[in-house]
């Protein structure tokens, strides 16, 4: 596929990303992609290959983005974010969790700090601009019983997208920064701040500072304090949100005191 369609002012190539870029791992080996795939899908490639620790797989579109619970991920070209960063770190699989909890407070840190919008995540991992999707998370990791091999963490980010790119029926949930600030975004610099933000975290993470990691997640939440329904595959559960736990649970307590924690699912706010 040509690329000519792209300013060559807001590429987010090797070159774009490299330059002002602050972090010390993540982001200093890159694979760039006009078109691919899926990066998560790529990553899986070159981390089976042997990528080092930090490699970014950046594409400007993909072809089958995938989203969680098997869902589609809007990528045309040009417009957005999408990549995913190869992490091997040596702490227990079932601290893995952290790492998506982790990422989602480093992209709303990232939005605030950038833009002052009002960026905040909603459970499990879904950055929200005024209670509209602009970015989610999809974290897959390769394991084994007491040793991960990589996790692969896909971000996408609806940086640049107009409301008549969305499609109709994710239209009314969704947004981008640009809609939400007016004003076109430099996708390499939010992507640098994303990463250094990440790799301050990151770190915590791998030195078993869980604590740190769990109250940024905590003070970037909209979850937290409001009534929620989580529907799964399990089943449903309604009652207010009240914490995380370390392995990414939500906390959900319901009128009587009762406490359940819940692993997976999609959350709804009542
Ligand atoms: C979600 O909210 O459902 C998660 C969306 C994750 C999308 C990103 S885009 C980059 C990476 N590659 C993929 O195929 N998916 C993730």
């Amino acid at each position: 596929m040509s690329d000519a369609g792209l300013e060559t002012s807001d590429r987010v190539t090797e070159r774009e990303v490299l330059l002002g870029l602050t972090t010390e791992c993540l982001g200093r080996n890159i694979a760039y992609f006009y078109s691919t795939d899926s990066t998560n899908t790529q990553a899986a490639r070159l981390a089976g290959g042997g990528a080092p620790e930090g490699t970014l797989v950046i594409a400007e579109s993909q072809t089958a983005g995938r989203g969680r619970l098997g869902r589609k991920w809007e990528s045309p070209p040009g417009v957005n974010l999408y990549f995913t960063l190869i992490l091997r770190p040596e702490i227990p699989p079932a601290n893995a969790p952290m790492i998506t909890l982790a990422a989602g407070a480093a992209l709303a840190k990232a939005v605030r700090a950038l833009y002052n919008l009002p960026a905040a995540i909603k459970w499990p991992n879904d950055m929200l601009i005024e209670f509209k999707k602009c970015a989610g998370i999809l974290t897959e990791m390769n394991a084994e019983a007491s040793r991960i091999r990589h996790v692969l963490l896909g971000v996408g980010v609806d940086v640049n997208m107009t409301e008549d790119m969305f499609p109709e029926e994710i239209r009314d949930i969704s947004t981008s920064i640009y809609i939400a600030r007016g004003e076109k975004a430099n996708r390499a610099e939010l992507l640098r701040r994303f990463l250094s933000e990440m790799e301050a975290l990151y770190d915590n993470i791998v030195s078993g500072e869980k604590e740190i990691v769990l109250d940024a997640w905590r003070s970037l939440s909209c979850t937290l304090g409001r009534r929620v329904t989580v529907k799964g595959l399990w089943g449903e559960r309604t009652g207010t949100a009240t914490d995380i736990d370390a392995s990414g649970g939500l906390v959900i307590e319901d009128g009587g005191g009762k406490r359940e924690t819940v692993i997976s699912g999609d959350l709804f706010f009542d």
